[in-house]
């Protein structure tokens, strides 16, 4: 098999990848290891932010998120007995975030690329990567029992955090920054209507907590619990009595309703420097993960994939490179940014150790700020209102960078 780009991985990246690349007139084949029914159900994060929201309207895969997702102006952070509101669509130029489940934009964009006849194999898992060396890439994989070979001209690795294509740069070539948080988060679907129209993060004394939504008759619930927990260790009762704890405030309960799932998700930063090497191009979390706590995975996903896409055509128009060699630095400078506002998000929010009041005192001293210091609080919306897109499909992208304000010193004198 040949192809123009080859993908690893059918997630949010190799999926928009593949359909950004189809809109520029390229030819790709996604190799997917899991079945199509496994890729449609999986459940993970909510959050589009409003760039991403507005590059799938404006790429055609928009419509049901628009029908089905729940629109967010705002969030609400609950802490010390107190309710604070950090309202993007405010304080950032009308801006809306849209919940709507990580599996609900994986199926639009599956059927998305099936209607325009994409190749994508699934149960098909890449095994080994050949030829980078020659700038020749070949993707190895199974599939149907045999073992076959993909050769294309560019390869991107989409293939999440446990994937083999970063494994494939070579020592020397790489660096890796991470840090594993010492706690890990509960997720739990819920079904019952969610109890607010917004999203509601509590910085609670007891530990963490968020009520989300996806959908009018499902609710979405996370809990910060120690990382030797396993889902099992939390019955069903023990749940409910400790978010009970966590979020509710007088006047305010949150519903109740059959639990669906409970899974346990570390909190986990990591970056790879560079995400190319050669032809390869790692995008997503094969190359940087956040904690949740900030809503930005599956964005920053998405926005490498727009940098990539937009590399791709600039090579296959005119045969040079330079747009593929600045891939990895363009995307960097977004993930680090992306990286310290999460990790600022996470020391904000979570409960870091029950022995250190100083540290609670000092939490407690930040969220005040912030929810009450209209520039803290707007740095804050801008965080969670956008990925900073730069991309040719959406005309002003460029203009997403947000102001430079400290222009460089004046001469006092003359
Ligand atoms: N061969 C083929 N497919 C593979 C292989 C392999 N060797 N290894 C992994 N995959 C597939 C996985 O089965 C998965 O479907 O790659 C896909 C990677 O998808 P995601 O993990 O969803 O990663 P990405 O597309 O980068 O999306 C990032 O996912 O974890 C969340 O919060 C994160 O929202 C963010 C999003
Ligand atoms: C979610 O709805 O799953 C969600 C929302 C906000 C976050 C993380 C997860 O920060």
């Amino acid at each position: 098999m040949r192809t123009q780009v080859g993908i690893i991985g059918a997630g949010p990246a190799g999926l928009m990848l593949s359909h950004l690349l189809h809109l520029h007139g390229i030819d790709s084949v996604i190799i997917e290891a899991r079945s199509r029914e496994y890729v449609r159900g999986r459940v993970r994060a909510g959050v589009i932010d409003s760039d991403v929201a507005g590059l799938f309207r404006g790429t055609g895969v928009g419509d049901r998120m628009d029908r089905e997702g729940l629109p967010q102006e705002q969030m609400e952070i609950r802490f010390d007995g107190k309710r604070r509101f950090i309202n993007w669509f405010e304080l950032v130029d009308g801006r809306r975030n849209v919940i709507y489940g990580q599996q609900e934009v994986v199926k639009d964009l599956l059927d998305r690329r099936s209607r325009d006849g994409a190749a994508i194999l699934f149960d098909a898992e890449a095994v080994r990567i050949d030829g980078l060396e020659e700038d020749r890439p070949t993707i190895i994989f199974r599939h149907g029992g045999e073992e076959r070979s993909l050769r294309c001209d560019l390869l991107a690795a989409c293939d999440g955090f446990h994937g083999i294509g970063r494994g494939r740069i070579p020592d020397g070539h790489v660096s890796i920054f991470e840090r594993q948080y010492p706690f890990a988060w509960l997720g739990i679907l819920v079904q019952a209507p969610p109890s607010s129209d917004w999203l509601v993060t509590c910085a609670h004394e007891r530990g963490y907590a968020m009520h989300s939504m996806r959908s009018p008759e499902v609710s979405r619930n996370y809990i910060q619990i120690p990382l030797s927990d396993a889902p099992d260790d939390w019955s069903d009762d023990r749940v409910w009595s400790e978010l009970h704890a966590r979020i509710d405030i007088d006047g305010w309960t949150l519903n109740e309703g059959p639990i669906r799932e409970k899974a346990k998700f570390d909190l986990r930063s990591f970056v790879c420097e560079p995400m190319q090497y050669r032809r390869l191009f790692l995008a997503g979390d094969s190359a940087h993960v956040v904690p949740p706590t900030g809503g930005r995975g599956m964005n920053q996903a998405i926005a490498d994939v727009c940098v990539l896409a937009d590399a791709a055509r600039d090579f296959f128009r005119t045969g040079s490179e330079e747009s593929l060699n600045r891939y990895s630095s363009v995307c960097l400078a977004r993930v680090w940014h992306s990286q310290q506002f999460t990790a600022s998000q996470t020391q904000m929010l979570q409960r870091h150790s029950f022995d250190d009041p100083y540290l609670r005192k000092q939490q407690l001293a930040q969220l005040e700020y912030v929810t009450t210091n209209r520039a803290a609080a707007t740095s804050l919306a801008q965080c969670y209102a956008g990925a900073r897109l730069k991309t040719s499909f959406l005309p002003d992208s460029e203009g997403q960078e947000y102001p430079r304000i400290c222009e460089p010193p004046r001469p006092i004198f003359g």
